[in-house]
């Protein structure tokens, strides 16, 4: 194979031709898009592209979805790419696809807006007229932090009403208002509208790119040699022209995998580090894909991909009598939910079978439905069942290693018979499963007595596993509920998983195997109901010019949609760059014996290896007088943490570099994981915080009742899309640096290496251009990666770049902190709350970082809405043995409030008092004092809880939930309500300040620099908007470029909710100073236009340039005399949620979701109500955030750490504090099928706040703690389970409600077996 000349690889990317001569198989075609073509980079579904090939059978294209970081580019072969820049174009012509996300608002950060669009893009190649479910599965494998989905939908959803609108009265039916969802506050229609529809361009299939022809050629003539090789730097890779090449490749080298969808492999080489000197592809041997039918049923050619497969099988539903046809619709089921549309694109189902996932999906139903494989070596052609004895053990089958799965076998079903297939999974969607399983029943002609029967399960064993005890013990049974009763006992005999099972939640597992009755397994609602947004239109005496107040689209929305928009990572390297990589600890807790290099730095293209005594300056981060080693010295204090960097002259190399870095350690005893750990053995950062208002103890004798209760909060990951990105470019004479990093806090980054560097800021500047979301963890974490940066660049004088995996990202970074919080709460008959005694323990890390403030944030917050006029809060942050937590959105305060809300719930279950009555009655009412002495007005909550309960008809809503409870058994409904007082601004008043710079041009362009970072959350548009007011110009003649600390210096975090409230009082000073210089030239030429004004005030040497300066409020804490003044002033909003829970497994839907926020009066409406609909979101996610992950057999099973934080897994960690979630497998993030099926939003309208700009309110992080609000309606609906089993009173369950906490808390009468 060395010998021979590899071939070249041959293929077209936007409609060029690309050809490549030394293809190496084990690059990705992500990877090569960015490396060599420089076109956009993304992950996590957002490098969707577009891959199209001819069929000559057919003659006909196919275009399929697919994610290019799991597409090699040797199997890319004859076939044609379309990326998002090969649609359309800002400079040319939008694609309606792109147009639309823009306008709909529907891209903020835009990180994950090209991969939204190329999915969109190619359901429309292959379906113009697509369903709103064709929109919502194309979508399922694409994830977005900021947006909710909500707004993509949106924006999406006019290609249908396009295909489908009724257009009554030249409106749409599908507008989704209806009249009454449409009336305002004060009973005025609501009239605006965030985009308008009428703007968007149709679409026009007949412009889309050709297929090129010369690929229609080469595939007809067959022009490639018989076998293709492509030689990489590891691994060979032969692609066979037929079928007799193929079996002799594989006689030859029996050991080498076959490369099909690379969906099993790709994971593999990338996460485990796998490596297959040769691979050989049978994706050009025609038999591979063949579909043959014969009486007995089809057979699929092993190649075939999911997609085709499912194709295949509906068309066969479709043709066929439904007995018949009852395997095919199981596998359908299956299909539809396994991986997303992407991933079934591309993994085969020989690839399937033959990865033999333990819960596998597929799996169990084709050996219950007697499917069988046709086996082919070079010798020899069998046949044999997908049975038991098919499926040997942990990731073996029968098959050996020169024979290759050709087919499989599907058979029709007959009369009599019966096939079930069911699935688990912690999400519905684009996730594993938990547990699956496949029945096939026959029945005896015309008895229910069950004549044969074949039940296979997943996920409770180390492979696919037939229960065939239990089928023999329903054979020539009646189907009945005692006998199935009884056969649920032999199941649990039968499939017995220890404590240690792999997967975990073995409790859960083993009861939802006992309990998988189909019948009782029912749907939940999935249509996308209509929404609504209402907000204020500005007033018909605002000057057009004037954008202030108007919902103008994302400044960047345009080129984020076309891939045009530039992160950190898209910048071009320059001449001599180094790619630098991370070695992290393995060890929780040890010293460090031996840090051997020397392997390393033999390796092919590593320059450098980079230590702690290579840092020329400071070693270490000292934050509330406790230092963090930049990398580790002597000591590791938890797996994850930096130890040493390889820089190489590639990723590869530098990854493959840091692989062979050798570290002895020597184990220190009783590392801390838990909290209940740290508080045993003291174990805290100092100061632990308290705060008293009253005296709770004394308080505590006089009350009716007194009811201890607690709750568990998860962590939360950030996933912000782009991984933390940086680099550094050594510059000039006198060793400047030049930063490019991803961060939310430029100037903090420019002082920490500086001093890490030892040289002064002035050699620093530290410059942003965008960020693909932050969410508070681009500040202390991207400071210490610039700096091991930064000291790469030193020493080598060469540009570093380093982009973290996304891996590597969670187990480095850090995320919100898991708080264990303690109550005592005393209490009146009526429900008034008298006295509360409330305990929070973060589990902080192993570094402070910002945890001290956290906890500062969560005490100052704890009583929200509520007037407790004894309450006590105390605050700690434990030291841990974990990588350390971090600033999150919200900065603690979710899990302050959701203790509080959870402690309300439980006083109205003792009082069996419905819970919105409890709330109300303990409220704040009229000019109130906070807990620590801050004075506000709660009127407009009152405003805004009034207004959603009206919106949401909560009392007949309340009454229809009661109705549905108890007409259903498996399913119930639940809902709740919340308030919320959030405080704006930075408690640390000396953060309370900004600057902007803002320059006049010649020719009238105004550049505006400023102090905020833009990550998504609208800031430069605001700011736009901003100066458009106080200049009088249109908002297209304003340009913000990027945030640079050389422009704009010693500039605060963009956190805190404060960024346009700073920024914007800045901003309009600047303005201001400008427009008065401008103004006597205005006066002198009233009839000038702006551009002769700016040229004639140049001409009389006025200064076309100017500072703007904000002084914000000294706000402050005083500790010892437990008060102060921590905000600025109130954010307030209330929301509701109904869900419906199915108890049998624990999944659930939002049904609807209602928010009213007071935000004051909103600059830009549109950007607002992303946010208020992002952050609600953000905190959603955490249902299944963080989710134990066990290591196969792992001993020990796993320790508890804190999991996500409303509705997710546990953040377990490994018994050697590994965590276990790193990557979006394990940690899931919402998905398209998450979203409330209604979500409204309404902003208070008429409000002011004479404090901030344009009398508007930070709200960038209120409505993350609003989120809860589906934890408290799931609370509600299981606690309506547990009232049909007999159960009341006040009942645990922490938060996040996982599927399995929610189901096993609803106690169901089957999960208890
Ligand atoms: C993001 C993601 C989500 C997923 N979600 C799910 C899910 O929800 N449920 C689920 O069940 N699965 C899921 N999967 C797994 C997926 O179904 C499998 O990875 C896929 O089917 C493997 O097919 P492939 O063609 O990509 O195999 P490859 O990765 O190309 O190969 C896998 C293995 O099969 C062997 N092989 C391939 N073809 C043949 C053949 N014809 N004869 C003999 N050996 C062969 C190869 O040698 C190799 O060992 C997911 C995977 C990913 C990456
Ligand atoms: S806009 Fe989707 S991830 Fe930011």
């Amino acid at each position: 194979m060395s010998a021979t000349k590899p071939d070249t690889l041959l293929f077209f990317v936007n409609g060029k031709k690309v050809e490549e001569e030394n293809a190496d198989p084990e690059t990705m075609l992500l990877s090569y898009l960015r490396d060599k073509l420089r076109l956009w980079r993304r992950g996590c579904g957002a490098c969707t592209v577009m891959v199209s090939r001819y069929q000559p059978s057919t003659k006909t294209i196919l275009h399929f979805s697919a994610t290019a970081c799991l597409l090699p580019i040797c199997l890319l072969h004859g076939a044609a790419v379309t990326t998002v820049e090969g649609i359309g174009s800002t400079k040319t012509r939008l694609h309606p696809v792109q147009e639309r996300i823009a306008k709909a608002n529907g891209s903020q950060c835009g990180f994950c807006t090209p991969g939204m669009v190329m999915s969109m893009y190619t359901l429309l190649r292959n379906q113009p007229q697509p369903s709103m479910e064709d929109i919502r599965e194309a979508l399922a494998g694409n994830l977005c932090r900021c947006t909710g989905y909500r707004p993509i939908i949106d924006g999406y959803k006019t290609f249908c009403e396009e295909a489908n609108c009724c257009q009554l009265n030249g409106n749409c039916c599908k507008n989704g208002e209806t009249v009454t969802d449409a009336v305002g506050l004060n009973g005025v229609q609501d009239k605006p509208q965030l985009f308008d529809k009428g703007e968007f361009q149709p679409l026009d299939p007949t412009q889309e790119l050709i297929f090129p022809p010369e690929l229609i050629l080469m595939a007809e003539r067959r022009t490639c040699p018989e076998t293709l090789s492509f030689c990489g730097e590891r691994m060979n890779l032969l692609c066979p022209g037929s079928l007799e090449e193929l079996l002799e490749l594989k006689t030859k080298h029996p050991e080498a995998p076959l490369l099909m969808g690379n969906t099993h492999l790709g994971p593999n080489i990338k996460f485990k580090g796998v490596v297959h000197s040769l691979l050989i592809s049978p994706v050009r041997v025609q038999e591979m894909f063949e579909i043959t039918h014969t009486p007995k049923g089809v057979w699929v050619g092993a190649g075939c991909s999911l997609s085709e497969l499912m194709t295949s099988l509906q068309k066969l539903i479709s043709e066929n009598p439904p007995e018949h046809s009852e395997l095919f619709r199981a596998l359908v089921k299956q299909l539809k939910n396994l991986g997303s549309q992407q991933i079934r694109n591309l993994a085969s189902l020989g690839g399937h079978i033959m990865s033999v996932y333990p819960n596998s999906d597929l799996n169990p139903v084709l050996s219950a439905g007697n499917c069988k494989v046709s086996l082919a070596s070079s010798s020899e052609r069998r046949e044999l069942p997908l049975n038991q004895e098919f499926f040997v053990s942990f990731g073996k089958t029968l098959v050996r290693p020169e024979e290759i799965v050709l087919s499989v076998f599907i058979p029709f079903t007959s009369k009599g018979e019966l096939v079930c297939a069911l699935r688990h999974a912690p999400r519905k969607e684009s996730a594993f499963s938990t547990v699956t399983c496949g029945m096939q029943v026959l029945f005896c002609e015309g008895f229910p007595v069950v004549r044969d029967i074949s039940l296979f399960y997943g996920g409770v064993g180390a492979t696919t596993v037939k229960a065939a005890k239990t089928c023999q013990a329903l054979i020539n049974k009646e189907w009945s509920e005692p006998v199935l009763s009884q056969a649920y006992d032999v199941l649990l005999e039968e499939l017995v998983l220890p404590p240690s099972a792999p997967g975990g939640k073995v409790q859960f597992r083993r009861g939802w195997i006992s309990c998988e009755v189909p019948e009782k397994l029912l749907p939940l609602p999935s249509d996308i109901q209509p929404s609504v947004q209402v907000f204020q239109s500005v007033s018909n005496a605002q000057s057009s010019h004037d954008a202030v107040g108007r919902p103008i689209m994302h400044k960047a929305a345009l080129s984020q949609a076309t891939g045009e928009a530039v992160y950190c990572d898209d910048l071009p390297p320059t001449q001599g760059e180094l790619y630098l990589a991370l070695v992290t600890s393995s060890r929780a807790y040890a010293n460090i014996k031996q840090l051997d290099v020397s392997a390393a730095l033999q390796m092919p293209g590593v320059v450098d290896v980079i230590t702690s005594k290579d840092i020329p300056g400071k070693k270490v981060r000292t934050e509330f007088g406790y230092d963090e080693d930049i990398l580790a010295q002597t000591q590791v204090l938890c797996v994850g943490q930096m130890v040493c960097a390889v820089v190489a002259d590639t990723k590869a190399h530098a990854k493959r570099g840091a692989a062979a870095v050798r570290i002895q350690y020597e184990d220190l005893p009783d590392p801390i994981f838990t909290i209940e750990e740290a508080i045993e053995k003291s174990s805290y950062y100092e100061p632990r915080r308290k705060l008293e208002r009253g005296n709770v103890t004394e308080a505590f004798k006089s009350v009716d009742h007194i009811y201890e209760g607690g709750i568990r909060l998860g962590g939360q990951e950030h996933f912000y899309m782009e991984t933390q990105s940086t680099l550094v470019v050594p510059v000039g004479e006198e060793r400047e640096f030049h930063l490019y990093v991803s961060t939310q806090a430029p100037t903090f980054i420019q002082e920490t290496v500086a001093e890490t560097l030892s040289i002064p800021s002035n050699k620093v500047v530290c410059r942003v251009k965008r960020l693909g979301g932050g969410f508070g963890g681009k500040t202390t974490k991207t400071a210490l990666l610039t700096s091991i940066a930064a000291v790469a660049a030193w020493k080598t004088n060469r540009a570093v770049r380093c982009v973290l995996e996304r891996g590597e990202d969670m187990l480095i970074t850090g995320g919100r902190h898991p708080v264990l919080a303690k109550y005592k709460v005393g209490f009146m008959n009526n429900g008034k709350i008298v006295a509360a005694d409330l305990q929070y323990y973060a589990n902080a890390g192993f570094a402070v970082d910002e945890s001290l403030v956290i906890v500062e944030k969560i005490l100052v917050q704890v009583d929200n809405a509520y007037n407790i006029p004894h309450l006590r809060g105390f605050g700690a942050a434990c030291r841990t043995n974990l990588p350390a937590n971090t600033a999150f959105r919200g900065f603690g305060v979710p899990q302050s409030l959701l203790v509080v809300e959870n402690m309300i719930t439980d006083v109205a279950m003792a009082l069996r008092m419905p819970v919105d009555k409890v709330q109300e009655l303990n409220m704040y009412r009229g000019p109130s004092l906070s807990y620590h002495k801050m004075e506000f007005n709660p009127e407009n909550l009152h405003l805004c809880w009034d207004e959603c309960k009206r919106r949401c008809q909560y009392d007949a809503r309340r009454r229809a939930v009661e109705q549905f409870n108890k007409q259903n058994q498996w399913k119930k409904r639940g809902m709740a309500i919340v308030p919320m007082r959030y405080g704006i601004g930075f408690c640390e008043g000396v953060l309370n300040q900004a600057a902007a710079l803002v320059h006049i041009y010649k020719d009238g362009s105004v550049l505006v620099a400023h102090a905020g970072v833009e990550m998504g959350q609208g800031v430069h548009t605001k700011m736009q908007q901003v100066a458009s007011r106080e200049l009088h110009i249109p908002i297209s003649k304003i340009y913000i470029s990027e945030t640079s600390t050389g422009t704009v210096p010693n500039t605060c975090p963009s956190a805190a909710s404060f960024g346009t409230d700073a920024n914007g009082m800045a901003v309009k000073e600047a303005c201001q100073i400008l427009f008065q210089r401008l103004k006597p030239v205005m006066e002198k030429d009233p009839k000038g236009s702006w551009e002769s004004w700016v040229n004639t005030a140049f001409f009389d040497k006025i200064s076309l340039s100017a500072t703007g300066y904000y002084r914000g409020p000294d706000t402050y804490m005083n500790w010892e005399q437990m008060e102060g003044r921590p905000y600025s002033y109130f954010t307030y909003g209330v929301a509701f949620s109904e869900v419906e829970l199915d108890c049998l497994t624990g999944d659930y839907r939002t049904l609807r979701t209602d928010i009213v926020m007071d935000i004051g009066r909103s600059i830009n409406p549109s950007v607002d109500i992303g946010q208020v609909r992002l952050t609600f979101s953000l905190l959603l996610q955490s249902r299944y955030n963080k989710t134990c992950l066990m290591t196969p057999f792992a001993g020990r099973g796993c320790v508890y750490a804190g999991g996500g934080l409303v509705h997710s897994g546990r953040a377990e960690f490994g018994p050697s504090g590994v965590l276990y979630t790193r990557g979006p497998s394990q940690y899931k993030i919402p998905a398209v099928c998450d979203m409330p099926l209604s979500f409204n939003v309404y902003l208070l309208p008429d409000t002011e706040n004479p404090l901030v700009i344009y009398s508007s309110k930070g709200i960038g992080e209120p409505c993350l703690f609003l989120g809860s609000v589906v934890f408290f309606a799931i609370k509600d609906a299981v606690s309506a389970a547990r009232s049909d089993s007999g159960l009341s009173g006040p009942f645990s369950l922490d938060s996040p409600a996982t599927t399995e906490r929610a189901c096993l808390a609803a106690a169901s009468d089957l999960l208890r077996k």
